[in-house]
Order: C-alpha cells, then sequence, then structure tokens
C-alpha cells in the first residue's frame, strides 16, 4: 500500500504532503511517513521543509477510529517532537482547519502560515479529551495563558487571522498556499531566520489568579465534566515547571480522560452524528431539488425561528400568516431573535440586517406560488394541516417540496390529502428553531427518494444535524418522551417532589428535569393532545391526574405563572406546597402508597422508560439505528452528551 505521505524537494525545500482523504486525520502510517520524510530531510540537500496536506484541509486530528484500539507506533508526541529537533528549519502551511493533533503538529514546526480562511483550534475538550501531544504546552508560551485557556477549555476554532493576532501562526499567505509557503521560507532563508522551538519560549506573563478564577468559572460552565479540569491543570504546568515537567503532567491527564466514560460517550456522539445523516438504503448519488426559496406557513413559536434558520443560510423566506395582524406579530418575533442574536454577539449587526432583509410575508397563500420548499408550522390540529396541503397541491410548482413541522401528526395522511404524496416529507424542528441543532426528517411511505436526499443534505445547509424517522405518534424524540413523562406522573404519585425529580435529573446531567421542562413547554399542551387521543391511547387515566388537574387551576406553567413550580417575574422557578398538597390528595384519591423514593430510583425509571421505548423504536424500523436516538436525545432533549445518549448508556451500563 502506498504510504499517505510523500517527500520530494522543490528546488532547495523539502516538502512533505500529507494526503489522507478525508480529513488527513494522523493515522498510524501518515504518523509514520511524516516521521520518515523529516528523517530523510535531516540528511539531504534541503535547506528547509515545509509540511503541507492536499484535499480539502490541514491535518483536522488525531484519527479518532483509532481511539480505545491497540496503539501503534510511532507516538504522536514523539513525532512532534522530531519535527521541532529538526536542523532545518520546518514550516507548517495550513488550509482548511489544523484541529487537535493536526494543529499540534503545526505548533511543533518552526513557524506556521496560513491562508486567510483557515482555521485552527485545539477541540478535544468536545470528545471529553484534551490536546494529548503537546497542546497544552506549546500553546501558552507562544499565545499566553489567558487565550490558551479560552481556546482549549472552550475548544471553539478561530480564523487564522485571529490566530495571527495571538502569535500562533506568523504569516497569512494570499494565492496558491503552496507557491505563497516556498516563497516566505525562500525569505526566511535569505534573511537567515532562526530556528524558534515552540517548547523553549518562555510562557508570557500572566496573573497567578487566573487558574482558580477559571476552575471556578468551568464549574459553571461545564458542570460535571472532567476534562476542562484536566486542561487547567496542564497550562498551569505549562506557566510553571519546564516543557518536560508539563508533557508528563498533560499525558496523565490525557489517559485519565481518554479511559472515561465520558470520553466514550463523546467520541459515540461524534461519529453518530455523523451516521444518522447517511440513510440506509438511499443511494449516495440520489439527484437533488434545487432550493433557494421557502415558504414558511404559520409565524408564531416555531414558524418565526424556522424562518431565520433558512434567512441564515441565505436562503430567501416568504412567510404566511391567517391576517396582518398575525404577520405583524410572527415577523416581530423574529426581529426579537435577530437582536437577541446579536446582543450574545452570534450575529454581527450587518450579518442580521442582510438574513433580516430575506424574510418577507404575507397572508396570500398564492406568494407561494414559486417556491421550492414550504415548511408548514400551524397550529397542532390535523383538519387545518389537511387543508392546508390541499391548497398547497393547487397553488405551489410541480417539484415543490412540502413540509409540515407537526410533532405528531400521521405525514402519510397529511400527504394523502394532496395528489403529489411523494413530494411531502416531515421537517420537525425543535424550539427555538433558530438555536436547536436537531432536526427530524420524517419520511412519509411515499416521499420520494430524491426529496428525502434534499432535505438532509438542506439541514447541514442550515446547520442543522438531521436524523430519519419514520412514521409514527411523536416520531422518535416525543414518542421516548411520553413513557418518561409518565413515569415523571408516576414517581410523583409514589413519593418524590417536583423538585426532588428535577434536581436528581440535573444531576445526573440533563440540561433540565422533567417537571421544568413541561412548566416551559405549557401543561396545557399536553392536556389537549391527551384530549384528542382515543381512550385506548389515552393509557390509565390516572397517570396524568395531577398534571390534568393543574391545567384546570388555570397553571398551565410558566407562561402563566405557576405550573409544577411558582414562577417570578423572571421565570424563576420555586416550589410550591400547593403542588405538594394536590400531589398528596390525588395519591390518596387514587389509593397511591406514598413512600421515601431515592434519587438513584428517580434516575434509574426514567432513563429505562427512555430506553424501553427506544428498543421498541428499534425494533419497529422508526429509527434507522440505535446510534440515531442517541443523537435525537442529546441534541433535541438536553441529554447529556457525556453519557452518550440513553442507548449507548444503556449498553454501557
Ligand atoms: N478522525 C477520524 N475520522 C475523522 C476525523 C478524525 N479526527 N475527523 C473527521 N473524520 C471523518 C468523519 O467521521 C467523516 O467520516 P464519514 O464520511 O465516514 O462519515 C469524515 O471524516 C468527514 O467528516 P465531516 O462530515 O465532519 O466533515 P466536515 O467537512 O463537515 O468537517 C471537520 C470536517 C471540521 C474536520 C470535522 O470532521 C471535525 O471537526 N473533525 C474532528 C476534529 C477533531 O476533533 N480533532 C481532534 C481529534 S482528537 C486529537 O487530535 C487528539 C490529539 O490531541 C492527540
Ligand atoms: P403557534 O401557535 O405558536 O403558531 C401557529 C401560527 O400559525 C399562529 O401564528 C397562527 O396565526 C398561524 N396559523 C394558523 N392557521 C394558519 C393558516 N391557515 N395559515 C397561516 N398561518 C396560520 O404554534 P407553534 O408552537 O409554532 O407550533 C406550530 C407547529 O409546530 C405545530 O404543529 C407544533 O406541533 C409544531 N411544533 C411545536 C413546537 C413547540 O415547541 N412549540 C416544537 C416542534 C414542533
Amino acid at each position: 500500500m502506498s504510504s499517505p505521505v510523500s517527500y520530494r524537494l522543490e528546488g532547495n525545500i523539502g516538502v512533505i504532503a500529507v494526503n489522507n482523504p478525508p480529513v488527513n486525520a494522523l493515522s498510524q502510517p501518515v504518523r509514520q511517513g511524516i516521521l520518515d520524510a523529516i528523517t530523510r530531510a535531516q540528511g539531504d540537500e534541503s535547506a528547509a521543509v515545509l509540511i503541507i496536506c492536499e484535499g480539502r484541509t490541514f491535518i483536522a486530528g488525531a484519527d479518532i477510529t483509532e481511539f480505545g484500539k491497540p496503539f501503534k507506533s510511532p507516538w504522536l508526541p514523539e513525532l512532534l517532537a522530531a519535527i521541532e529537533a529538526s536542523s532545518k528549519l520546518v514550516v507548517a502551511a495550513i488550509h482548511g482547519t489544523a484541529l487537535g493533533g493536526g494543529f499540534e503538529t503545526a505548533l511543533a514546526a518552526h513557524y506556521r502560515c496560513a491562508v486567510p480562511a483557515a482555521k485552527i483550534g485545539l477541540p478535544e475538550v468536545k470528545l471529553g479529551l484534551l490536546p494529548g501531544a503537546g497542546g497544552t504546552q506549546r500553546t501558552p508560551r507562544l499565545a499566553g495563558v489567558r487565550a490558551s485557556l479560552d481556546l482549549i477549555t472552550g475548544g471553539v476554532p478561530i480564523s487564522a487571522p485571529q490566530g495571527e493576532k495571538l502569535g500562533l501562526i506568523d504569516k497569512i499567505v494570499e494565492g496558491d498556499l503552496q507557491a505563497a509557503a516556498l516563497a516566505w521560507i525562500s525569505e526566511l532563508l535569505a534573511n537567515e531566520t532562526a530556528i524558534r522551538r515552540s517548547s523553549e519560549q518562555a510562557v508570557p506573563e500572566f496573573d497567578p489568579a487566573i487558574f482558580d478564577e477559571y476552575r471556578s468559572q468551568l464549574l459553571k460552565r461545564a458542570r460535571g465534566q472532567v476534562a476542562p479540569g484536566y486542561i487547567v491543570d496542564c497550562i498551569e504546568a505549562a506557566a510553571s515547571g519546564s516543557f518536560d515537567e508539563g508533557m508528563a503532567v498533560e499525558r496523565e491527564a490525557f489517559t485519565a480522560c481518554m479511559e472515561s466514560p465520558q470520553s466514550a460517550g463523546m467520541r459515540h456522539i461524534f461519529f453518530a452524528e455523523r451516521q444518522a445523516a447517511k440513510v440506509e438504503g438511499l443511494a449516495k448519488d440520489t439527484p437533488k431539488r434545487s432550493v433557494q426559496s421557502v415558504g414558511v406557513i404559520g409565524g408564531g413559536t416555531m414558524g418565526g425561528g424556522i424562518a431565520m434558520c433558512f434567512a441564515n443560510a441565505g436562503i430567501t423566506v416568504t412567510m404566511i400568516e391567517i391576517s396582518d395582524e398575525a404577520l405583524q406579530r410572527g415577523l416581530a418575533i423574529v426581529d426579537g431573535n435577530y437582536a437577541g442574536s446579536v446582543k450574545r454577539g452570534k450575529l454581527s449587526e450587518e450579518k442580521a440586517r442582510s438574513c433580516r432583509g430575506l424574510i418577507s410575508g404575507s397572508t396570500d397563500y398564492a406568494a407561494l406560488a414559486d417556491v421550492d420548499m414550504v415548511v408548514e408550522a400551524v397550529f397542532e390540529d390535523p383538519g387545518l394541516k389537511k387543508k392546508i396541503f390541499k391548497q398547497l397541491d393547487a397553488i405551489c410548482k410541480p417539484g415543490a417540496i412540502l413540509a409540515t413541522n407537526t410533532s405528531y401528526q400521521d405525514v402519510d395522511v397529511i400527504a394523502a390529502a394532496t395528489n403529489r404524496p411523494a413530494d411531502v416529507i416531515g421537517t420537525h424542528f425543535f424550539s427555538p428553531a433558530h438555536i436547536m441543532k436537531l432536526l427530524e426528517v420524517v419520511r412519509g411511505e411515499k416521499t420520494a427518494d430524491d426529496v428525502l436526499a434534499t432535505v438532509m443534505s438542506l439541514a447541514k445547509t442550515i446547520r442543522k444535524v438531521p436524523v430519519v424517522s419514520g412514521v409514527c405518534y411523536g416520531f422518535i424524540g416525543n414518542r421516548m418522551l411520553r413513557p418518561y413523562g409518565k413515569t415523571a406522573q408516576l414517581l410523583l404519585l409514589e413519593g418524590a417532589s417536583p423538585q426532588q425529580i428535577d434536581t436528581a435529573m440535573e444531576a445526573w446531567g440533563m440540561a433540565m428535569g422533567p417537571l421544568r421542562v413541561f412548566d416551559l413547554a405549557g401543561l396545557d399542551v399536553g392536556y389537549k393532545a391527551r384530549q384528542a387521543l382515543s381512550d385506548e391511547k389515552k393509557g390509565d387515566p390516572k397517570t396524568y391526574r395531577v398534571a390534568d388537574l393543574l391545567v384546570e387551576l388555570g397553571r398551565m406553567g410558566q407562561k402563566s405563572g405557576a405550573g409544577f413550580y411558582a414562577y417570578d417575574d423572571n421565570r424563576k422557578p420555586t416550589p410550591d406546597t400547593a403542588v405538594d398538597k394536590l400531589i398528596e390528595t390525588v395519591a390518596d384519591d387514587l389509593g397511591v402508597a406514598r413512600r421515601k423514593i431515592t434519587d438513584e430510583e428517580i434516575v434509574d425509571r426514567l432513563i429505562s422508560a427512555l430506553v424501553d421505548e427506544g428498543r421498541k423504536i428499534l425494533d419497529e424500523g422508526i429509527a434507522q439505528r440505535s446510534s440515531d436516538i442517541d443523537v435525537v436525545y442529546v441534541y433535541g432533549y438536553g441529554f447529556p452528551v457525556s453519557r452518550g445518549g440513553p442507548m449507548f448508556y444503556a449498553d454501557q451500563n
């Protein structure tokens, strides 16, 4: 097998070129190839060495598929030590994304140049890890302590020009990267520029209080995660001892992280997310329809956010509402959301203005005649949805994709209201739609392959994580939520308080406990949904007795100032003795014996409820694979990524 690394002389410069598609990950043959090349360069007529990559990116990191498998030499830190020790000047030339071990490789070179669009970063923390090949030691020596803490505990890549400001990139080059890098190296040689080894630089001055400041910040920001704390320890070691001592601290911390269940869960989700984008049985070369314009029907809670998702990706949007007043209200929600994004620093004012400019509104369905796709997001009323799809069938151009954002309704029944069921699909966004990453893509019985392929690819364009679901009541996520919610109600009757249940689940890692979630979503939503169900589907009416009574008492959750909790004007919850009394009375009426329930029992029963339903969903073929269910729960329901999703968690425990 030929090596993924080549070495050749370009004039007096030795060029090490990595070619390991798709992302030039540092698999064993790549590590070996670079080591062989750098060794060879020490003895040939080259005056300097260039490390560059072919394809779409510089090295994007260690090869994550090798993690957890027996180690194969050469070890990355050893390879990087060999690069840095080179007696000939080494330059790394970066395009695409230089991430993790890839950026560490660049840090081991003596100088770094990059194209302006390149990104650099140490995202290991997102895999429950830390840079394990000197990243925690070399970065602070070049960029200082604070910038390194930000970069490595945050894991968010930065642009090459930002890297230049921090001292991590030495030169931004324009035009053809290799030609520009070779020209720059010739300049460095002509100027007799000295070799500069990152490991030999002194860490710039810093305030020693920064480490404790950071540790207390991380207690809130990275609750329960082990890697960020270790990163602070490593950077503190870099700042207080020799490079070799710091490397020893980094090595120990990296091993501890690598062996942690948290990293196993996070690595599982990394691959699960990418796997979820693949649809079984759908040919890779399935043609895709062009989607340049979208109609969004309904400008309520969901419609406004959905419109923003498309506009943010440069797609024009026409929002349809029932009246001018409703339309203005809908567009005002959009304005408010954009203002919020600007305030939080997520979008520049200019970008927000140009995206907002792509959204227009109308009360006339005829405005949808030419759009490439429609997403319906009106009330969850099956009759209304069918009526709208009939209307769309009459108005929309042939080939337009007709999507529904329904949470529960049968997509096949909605599709049957049209004469083009093959063009109909479910796109289930999550609230707030412009922020939540998950998109359940509901494949109807008759949905055409090219419609599905288009929506899966469009999901990526609008920066969502798509997961395919078959048709059933609530699809993957909301269907699993029902037994979860039901178990929470039973726990209340049996003796746990809302606060005990929520605190136990949040301590375990859920972003929000189940009763706080119900209060946030509005208790009336579940109440109405239950009323609409047949007696058979409703199940045991006793189960939801407490929730039903709360609604009948006008306690709809956060929006009415009271639900399972009482809320102040800032929507801060406090436990309410009236709710405790109500629960006791209902339990008494129903003859349920109350007892002390442990936090372990709460977690165990609630997670088991999710997993049992997940298994049924798999058996019925509603989800393509178990890891898809994990992606749904991590990206849509605040399930802790460090536990790898409910199905992964169940398999490990
Ligand atoms: N190892 C192995 N495979 C990887 C990989 C890696 N580091 N990074 C990406 N891949 C694979 C993906 O699984 C995917 O495979 P598939 O086509 O079979 O599904 C393929 O490469 C393409 O990946 P994406 O779909 O994610 O492509 P994008 O263009 O959307 O994104 C990227 C490219 C920004 C590089 C993104 O893949 C990414 O963020 N990768 C991970 C980067 C990372 O975390 N690096 C650090 C690794 S840990 C480390 O380096 C430890 C060191 O300190 C010792
Ligand atoms: P909403 O009540 O906030 O908004 C619905 C909007 O539709 C209203 O502004 C209404 O004026 C408009 N509308 C009603 N009839 C219309 C018609 N014939 N033509 C045009 N506009 C019309 O509802 P929400 O919460 O945005 O939900 C919309 C859909 O999204 C529902 O199917 C819901 O199940 C689903 N959904 C809701 C989520 C949520 O958290 N709210 C999450 C995911 C999906």
